[in-house]
């Protein structure tokens, strides 16, 4: 298992045992990593960037951190928010001024090039899973858009993600269906390394299921994983148990779905159906959700409503590797159901 600290998510500097080159390339990588992932800027590895480039102030240096970001392959096919590539060789840019780097013309020209570039709603996010695998998303760059929340990737499913990859056994072989997918990430992640038997997509919202289909064939899902990968519309309001019987899930989650008091109201009955029907057909199916707690009254206000269906909750506690980079201020919750 890939460690935070391999994936250059913190520079392993506390062990003491760092050559400059090991440091150098950590602050690539650690870049690379933020960079197509647009983590919030100010989160990215500067203070590490301007001790390299005071140490080195040739244009090799400078070729190679445009070589992990803006200049990257990956930069041409999916490229980060134009907002976000402008902000990033600005504040690059002003750093390289500031220690007299050599040769900026290179910066130059990908700041004039993505200036010239059209703003869109669009952006591709791309997460670097362990073992040279990644996810790219198609997002939109509005936290909401088109009266919807599912068109971005929210943390309590990057939190998901990194418990299924310390977690795979979960998975393996077994059918999953997630609950209000949105744009995919946490189902990507699964699919891409913790070899699911099947694995049924699931949102009601007609752009986010457009969206999430685009994700899938990105990442060329349906082609890797045995069983097949579906994207399905399914409404939490309108779900039946020859449905749920259809898909047979051994395995259901779901992240940030716990954020508005209409919404616990519509799956909380659908997660007691879930539960209820395999009590008596068979096996019930290992159910968990993932939530940040932004509003502690709709949380709570959740977790008493499972308990008036009969639902208890465990809260799944234990370290999870850090391989993303987010925002990890916020309190995210990952509990597991039973009937
Ligand atoms: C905050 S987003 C989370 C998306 C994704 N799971 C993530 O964490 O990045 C909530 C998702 O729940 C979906 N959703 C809300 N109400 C739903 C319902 N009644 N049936 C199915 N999906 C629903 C939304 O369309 C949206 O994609």
């Amino acid at each position: 298992m890939e460690t935070g600290a391999e994936t250059g998510m913190e520079t392993g500097a506390e062990t003491g045992a760092e050559t400059g080159a090991e440091a150098g390339a950590g602050v690539l990588h650690s870049l690379r990593v933020s960079f197509f992932a647009m983590a919030r800027l100010s989160s990215l590895p500067w203070t590490g960037l301007r001790e390299r480039l005071d140490d080195d102030r040739s244009p090799t240096l400078v070729a190679d951190v445009l070589r992990q970001t803006c200049l990257h392959p990956l930069c041409r096919k999916h490229p980060p928010a134009v907002a976000y590539r402008r902000l990033f060789l600005t504040k690059l840019i002003k750093m390289l001024e500031d220690t007299q780097s050599e040769s900026l013309d290179e910066a130059y020209d990908a700041l004039g090039e993505v200036l010239g570039a059209p703003g869109g709603a669009e952006c591709y996010k791309t997460y670097f899973l362990p073992g040279g695998e990644r996810a790219t998303l198609l997002e939109s760059v509005s936290l909401i858009s088109e009266g919807t929340t599912g068109l971005v990737t929210w943390e309590a499913a990057l939190y998901l993600a990194e418990w299924a990859l310390d977690h795979r056994q979960v998975f393996t072989g077994r059918t999953v269906l997630e609950l209000g997918s949105g744009v995919g990430l946490a189902g990507i992640a699964v699919c891409r390394c913790c070899r699911p038997s099947r694995f049924r997509f699931s949102d009601h919202h007609p752009a986010v299921l457009k969206k999430l289909r685009q994700n899938v064939q990105i990442n060329r899902l349906a082609e890797e994983t045995a069983g097949g990968v579906s994207v399905e519309e399914l409404d939490w309001t309108a779900v039946s148990e020859e449905r749920l019987r259809e898909i047979g899930a051994d395995v259901v989650i779901a992240a940030d779905v716990v954020y508005d008091p209409d919404v616990v109201a519509a799956l909380v009955p659908l997660l007691s159906m879930i539960l209820r029907r395999y009590s008596t057909e068979g096996p019930a199916p290992q159910v968990l959700i993932s939530s940040t707690v932004r509003n502690p009254d709709t949380y709570n206000s959740f977790k008493q409503q499972l308990e008036t269906e009969g639902i208890r909750h465990e809260v799944v506690t234990g370290a999870v590797s850090h391989v993303f980079p987010y925002n990890r201020v916020d309190a995210i919750e990952l509990i597991q159901l039973y009937i």
